[in-house]
C-alpha cells in the first residue's frame, strides 16, 4: 500500500483501490495538489469540519465517487448531490477489495456554513482495510483509553495521529495514543497547516523513542507518500 500525504489530514491510500481521507485541498497552504487533479474510488470523511470535509463534495462529484462518513454527516452530503454512505461508530462495511469502519473520537463535529452551525452528527476516527494493510485515522481527537480496544479490535498496521494541539491532542497525548495503540508505524499530521497549530515533526519522533516505543515515526512533507 501507498499512503501519500495531501496535508493536515488528508490522505490518499492506494492499493488494488485508491481511497482518500479527509481531503481538505481548498484554503490549505500547504495543498500539494487541487481537487480536480485527485482520482479516488472512494472517500472517506472523519466528520463535518471545514478541514476534513474540505473539497470532497466536488472530488466526489468528478470522480464519481461515494462518500462514507457517519450517518447524520451522510444526510447533509446527500442534499448536496453526493452518493452518501452513512455509517456509524463500530460498524464496518465490506467493499469489493477493502473494509472501512468508523471509531470513536473525542471531537466536536458541527458543519458551518453560511455562519450557520448545521448538526451533522459526531466525530469519528476510520480503520481502512485495503489488500490486508490496516490504516487508523484517528480523525481529530483527543487521546482515550479505548484507543487501547480499537486496538485490540482492529490491530492496525499504521496510525495517522494528530499532532498540532489546540484543535486536537499535541505530541504528549498522541505519544500516549501510540502507546495505547502499539501500530507499527506512525505518521503524525494536522500540524502546521496554521499557525494555532505549529509544531515541530522531529520533537514527536523524538518523544516517541524517549517513550521507549519500538514504532517507526514517518515523518512525510505535504505531496509525500510512504509505502509498506
Ligand atoms: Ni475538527
Ligand atoms: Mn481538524
Amino acid at each position: 500500500m501507498k499512503i501519500t500525504w495531501l496535508g493536515h489530514a488528508a490522505f490518499l491510500l492506494e492499493g488494488s483501490r485508491k481511497i482518500l481521507i479527509d481531503p481538505f485541498l481548498t484554503g490549505n497552504p500547504n495543498a500539494p495538489v487541487k481537487p480536480a487533479e485527485v482520482k479516488t474510488d472512494l472517500i472517506v470523511v472523519t466528520h463535518g469540519h471545514g478541514d476534513h470535509l474540505g473539497d470532497a463534495v466536488e472530488i466526489a462529484k468528478v470522480n464519481d465517487v461515494p462518500v462514507v462518513c457517519i450517518h447524520e454527516l451522510s444526510r447533509y452530503l446527500s442534499k448536496k448531490g453526493v452518493e452518501a454512505v452513512g455509517m456509524n461508530l463500530g460498524g464496518t462495511a465490506n467493499f469489493r477489495g477493502f473494509r472501512i469502519t468508523l471509531v470513536n473520537a473525542l471531537h466536536s463535529a458541527d458543519v458551518e456554513e453560511d455562519d450557520e452551525l448545521i448538526s451533522t452528527g459526531q466525530a469519528a476516527g476510520t480503520i481502512v482495510e485495503l489488500d490486508g494493510v490496516r490504516v487508523y485515522h484517528t480523525g481529530d481527537t483527543d487521546v482515550f483509553l479505548d484507543m487501547q480496544l480499537i486496538a485490540e479490535i482492529h490491530n492496525p498496521d499504521v496510525m495517522l495521529v494528530p499532532i498540532g494541539d489546540w484543535y486536537t491532542m499535541g505530541i504528549k497525548g498522541a505519544v500516549k495514543a501510540l502507546e495505547l495503540v502499539k501500530p507499527r508505524y506512525a505518521i503524525p499530521m494536522h500540524y502546521n497547516t496554521f499557525p494555532v497549530i505549529e509544531q515541530d515533526p522531529e520533537n514527536f519522533k523524538k518523544a516517541v523513542e524517549e517513550a521507549g516505543l519500538t514504532i517507526e515515526v514517518i515523518l512525510l512533507h505535504p505531496g509525500e507518500s510512504f509505502e509498506l
